[in-house]
């Protein structure tokens, strides 16, 4: 066997092929740390909420930075179904950007009166539904009552509680919160459940006034900013789609269940 001497340049090249080949395996590696860390839902804070003495408007609990919001009673219930509301919140715009189709399975959360409910019932017929979520069992009968004088019948009412809104497992193709999210005094926990009852790949969908805008007139308690809400869907097993502005007060932002 001749041992052939290894002249300087064909060294350098060996340790250079080396180098370059490990630095792509560490890349490659990393590559999937990282892949793996985008996809891993932030840790919840450890307390989750604060509490301390509220606003007005608000109750006294905190979730990262921002003071929970009193919920509407069925009292206000009237309110939900003023005239001026078609004009405002344009709900024939927001249901079309939803590109509900027949089949659809929907989740209406704080579904309230059945303002959005009927409409995107009418939508996903035939043989798709809409749950009417609450936690009232007052604004449900409301609900009934409203979704029955437009005739429709594919509205399913689903008392929650504050903690899940007790949806069927991986049932749901789209839920929708209507000026809702801001008062739920449970908000990860809440999210945490409903995340369940999403198939994988379902949409979940924020409507909320839009909190970056001081002049649109509502109360600070009940507007959100969209890195607000995006902050908080962070900690689930959620990703960020897109956020719509075409509504004249709202955005609409819009997730979907990861797999
Ligand atoms: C301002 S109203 C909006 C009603 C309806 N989405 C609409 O746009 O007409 C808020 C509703 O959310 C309900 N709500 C508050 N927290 C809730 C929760 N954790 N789960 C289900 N409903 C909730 C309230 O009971 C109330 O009916």
């Amino acid at each position: 066997m001749i041992l052939r001497p290894v002249s300087a340049p064909s060294f350098w090249r060996r340790r250079v092929v080396g180098w370059l080949a490990w630095l792509s395996l560490a890349a490659f590696g990393s590559g999937h740390a990282l892949g793996a860390e985008a996809a891993r839902p932030t840790p919840a804070p450890d307390p989750l909420y604060e509490t301390r003495p509220g606003s007005f408007d608000g109750i006294g609990k905190w979730f990262l930075g921002r003071e929970i919001a009193h919920f509407m009673t069925h009292q206000g219930a009237m309110w939900l179904e003023r005239p001026e509301r078609e004009e405002e919140e344009q709900p024939a715009r927001l249901i079309e950007a939803l590109k509900l189709k027949p089949g659809d399975v929907v989740a209406d959360i704080g579904a309230g009166s059945g303002y959005l409910s009927w409409r995107m019932a009418k939508r996903v017929a035939p043989g798709g539904r809409v749950y009417g979520n609450d936690i009232q069992p007052e604004m449900l009968a409301i609900l009934r009552t409203n979704v029955l004088a437009h005739g429709v019948t594919n509205v399913v009412t689903v008392q929650g509680t504050v903690l899940d809104p007790k949806l069927p497992p991986s049932s749901i193709d789209l839920a929708i919160f209507v000026d809702v999210y801001h008062e739920c005094d449970h908000p990860y926990e809440f999210i945490q459940a409903l995340c369940g009852a999403l198939k994988p790949g379902g949409r979940l969908v924020f409507v909320e006034y839009r909190g970056e805008e001081p002049w649109i007139p509502i109360k600070a308690l009940h507007k959100m900013t969209e890195a607000q809400v995006r902050k908080e869907m962070a900690l689930h097993p959620l990703e960020w789609v897109e956020t719509l502005h075409f509504l004249p007060r709202q955005h609409v932002i819009v997730f979907q269940r990861k797999a």
